[in-house]
């Protein structure tokens, strides 16, 4: 099917204009005293890509099309999202102080587009990487900044990897734990994650931390669609991480903590990966298939497999560490304890304040880590116990 020439020309604005102007307004703020100061500066541009982007909307609008397929509509809803976390991050729109967004037009098609994929009506954490479509060498950003470019690939990359450990580890459920050639599986999953630690120790070494927190990490703030505030997108926006979680048996789909974060995050996925999010969450971990094999930890298959999967949970505690102790720590924690008290709001993706999502994160950090905690779900006994069985065979 044809894609609407009006949703191309939308997309040619998005990767032209839309990022020439974001990109000239990042420089004026950075050159402030205060760089975080936002209002005031550059309004001759802000107003430039508050009408330009208005323009195409309202045609994509009156064209009320959002049947040229999966990747035409979730491109649109792409375009428009990043739209408006940009028109958030010039300070045109802020949730705090509105209660319905001052952008109709764009929130209405948003939410249409949205409705109609079963998608979160805003730009998701897949529009910028795994369905970033390159053209010409270039993918879709907010900038031509080097640090936002080096964000995006890197982020990509470590969610790449970490989806071919989640689809190895899948595999397995389909295998039996016991199967001999689950070897080759935990294999696969084993070389993926070291991939994870080395981008993000290339991404932890060369991103700029100044670049990153006042000219990267503001698009990815709260904003309004129509009334209701949603929430950033984040990296973890995908179901392969959770479904390493689930897999690994780390964390549990009957938790209600954790599951509440699943269903927060369901609609921020693509359809694709919501399905098989559903899915994995009907499997056995492989932790609790090995502990109800545990009687034949002396096997050949027990004490390979057994070994594998303790090597696979290993890595990833030390991916969930990585990211909560060096990349969280570094790139928000650190620069935001630098800042006044009053430019401490809006800092997270997610809305709440930083203390509060510093606490959660540490929660998933540690249930990944299978951490000695009492006080929330954590399977260090159980692990505890496997490695012990696998030692004495
Ligand atoms: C500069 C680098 C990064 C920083 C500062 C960072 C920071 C954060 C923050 C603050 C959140 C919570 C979002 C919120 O609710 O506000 C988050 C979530 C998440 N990020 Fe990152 N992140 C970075 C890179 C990455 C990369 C490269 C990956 C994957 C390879 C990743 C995976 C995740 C995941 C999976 C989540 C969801 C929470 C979870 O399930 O752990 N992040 N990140």
């Amino acid at each position: 099917m044809q894609v609407s020439t009006r949703a191309e020309a939308f997309d040619r604005w998005i990767r032209g204009p839309f990022v020439a102007i974001n990109t000239e307004l990042e420089e004026q703020y950075f050159r402030q005293p205060d760089r975080a100061r936002v209002e005031g500066i550059g309004d001759a541009l802000k107003a430039r890509l508050r009408d330009e982007g208005h323009v195409h909307i309202v045609g994509l609008l009156e064209e009320g099309n959002t049947g040229d397929g999966f990747r035409s509509a979730f491109d649109v809803l792409g375009n428009v999202g990043l739209y408006l976390a940009a028109l958030r991050r010039h300070e045109l729109t802020n949730p705090a102080r509105e209660e319905r967004s001052p952008f109709p037009e764009a929130s209405s098609l948003a939410l249409h587009v949205g409705a109609s994929l079963g998608m979160a009506p805003r730009f998701a954490t897949s529009h910028l990487a795994t369905h970033n479509r390159a053209i010409d060498g270039t993918r879709k950003s907010f900038t031509s900044l080097r640090d936002e470019l080096l964000f995006i690939d890197e982020n990509t990359r470590g969610i790449l990897a970490l989806q071919t450990a989640a689809d190895a580890l899948t595999r397995i459920v389909h295998l039996g734990v016991s199967n001999p050639a689950a070897d080759v599986l935990f294999g696969t999953a084993k070389r993926a994650l070291e991939d994870v630690l080395r981008f993000n120790t290339r991404l932890f070494e060369s991103l700029d931390v100044e670049r990153f927190f006042y000219c990267v990490r503001p698009y990815y703030k709260p904003y309004r669609v129509g009334r209701l505030e949603y929430r950033g997108a984040n990296a973890g926006d995908f179901s392969g991480i959770n479904e390493l979680d689930l897999l690994l048996g780390l964390c549990r789909a009957n938790d209600p903590y954790y599951t509440n974060l699943l269903v927060d995050k369901m609609s921020f996925m693509l359809p694709a990966d919501q399905a098989r999010l559903r899915e994995c969450m009907t499997f056995t971990s492989l932790l609790d298939e090995l502990l109800g094999s545990i009687e034949h930890a002396a096997a050949g298959w027990f004490r390979t497999n057994a070994r594998a999967f303790l090597e696979v949970c290993d890595l990833f505690g030390q991916y969930a560490a990585q990211h909560h102790d060096a990349l969280v720590k570094r790139f928000i924690e650190e620069p935001a304890a630098r800042l006044s008290p009053g430019s401490q709001q809006g800092l997270t993706a997610s809305g709440p304040p930083l203390p509060v999502l510093l606490r959660s994160l540490e929660v998933l950090r540690d249930m990944r880590m299978a951490a000695p905690r009492t006080d929330m779900p954590s399977r260090h006994d159980d692990l505890q116990r496997l490695r012990a069985a696998v030692e004495a065979s």
